[in-house]
């Protein structure tokens, strides 16, 4: 006769009554500790299955109603925080908005506070990861994955195309400029610092345009710069761009000199998408995209930022261009967030 097997209806993992009994009250107490760390979702997940385990478990329904209590609070003073930081950035007050902004990054999920805190300034855009399949994306649709992260949240292999796209950020570029209408604004979180390296450095075009000899600024005031995201990957290596791609990743035309609408200066729009000056013979004009960004990128324009944890960059990619420092990828974590939004037109139809 074969041995009998214990019975547990209710699947806690335990066989007799007391077994049950202690399972339940460890499974409480783990809830109380996830509950004091604030960790009030795992507190409830954990609540909620001991209240489905033992139907009307009077302690377990206590515990889940203040800890979600405790969440509707820390949400109320999450959204005050960064409708009061959001607030003092529109006044001009940065070292406020700054503190605060900060604050409510490192205490909210910075994806809620970067989406909350850009939508009022225009259009987002969307992601564009062309090598990311559909169920692989780790974030929202309107942020962009700037990590060297796979879905598990592990670095990605060292053959990994994803982790050789990546390297299209260590040059010299704004972002979007392939796009018609390209990106204004960009906000980078920082929410695994790489352990060395990993900066990320702007450089000021507005300074870089200031710099010019006269007759150069005269020279190229109205020219148009072709760009396209081809050109930059074919930068890094990738040159094996499908016919579909390439009908996907049609080239647009940029102004090379903008002015910036609320300041008036001039600045350079330039970026590793730009592949040639429009009308001009191709090395002509290569030349002087390699001068002018030489130019732009000397050290006296030129600001690196070493990040840290829960650090939030908010720059103008109208009068700058950026790029991100080696790291090592295959080993060290760095997961940067960003979300940006976009310009209201192309740069032609603006006024220079
Ligand atoms: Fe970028």
């Amino acid at each position: 006769m074969p041995e009998t097997l214990p019975v547990d209806p209710a699947g806690t993992g335990a066989s007799t009554d007391s077994d049950r009994e202690a399972r339940i009250e460890q499974l409480l107490l783990s809830g109380l500790d996830h509950y004091f760390a604030g960790k009030f979702d795992q507190a409830i997940n954990i609540w909620t299955r001991v209240a489905f385990l033992e139907r009307g478990h009077g302690r377990a329904r206590a515990y889940i109603e203040r800890a979600r209590g405790a969440q509707a609070e820390r949400h109320r003073e999450h959204e005050e925080l960064l409708h009061r930081g959001v607030t003092a950035y529109q006044s001009g007050d940065m070292h406020t908005a700054r503190t605060l902004l900060t604050r409510a990054i490192e205490e909210g999920g910075p994806t809620d506070v970067a989406l909350a805190f850009l939508q009022p300034f225009g259009d987002l855009q969307e992601s564009v990861e062309y090598l990311t399949e559909k169920g692989d994306k780790r974030l929202p649709k309107l942020m962009t994955d700037s990590s060297n992260l796979g879905k598990d949240n592990q670095p990605f292999d060292a053959g990994d195309k994803r982790r050789m796209n990546n390297l299209g950020s260590r040059r010299w570029h704004t972002d979007q400029s392939f796009k018609m209408r390209p990106v204004k604004y960009s906000l980078l979180c920082a929410r695994t610092v790489a352990k060395q390296g990993g900066e990320t450095q702007f450089a000021d075009m507005r300074g870089a345009y200031d710099a010019l000899p006269g007759e150069l600024k005269e020279r190229i005031t109205d020219l148009a710069i072709e760009h396209s995201l081809l050109s930059s990957r074919s930068k890094v290596g990738f040159t094996d761009a499908t016919e579909l791609e390439k009908a996907r990743l049609a080239s647009v035309h940029q102004r090379l000199v903008r002015r910036h609408p609320r300041t008036g200066r001039r600045s350079l729009y330039l970026s590793s998408h730009a592949s040639h000056v429009v009308g001009w013979p191709l090395p002509e004009g290569l030349d002087l995209l390699y001068e002018l960004t030489d130019r732009a990128t000397q050290p006296q324009f030129v600001y690196t930022h070493t990040w840290q944890l829960y650090d939030a960059v908010l720059w103008d990619n109208r009068v700058t261009m950026h790029r991100a420092r080696r790291h090592v990828p295959e080993t060290d974590p760095r997961d940067m967030r960003r979300v940006s939004v976009l310009d209201e037109t192309n740069t032609l139809a603006q006024p220079v």
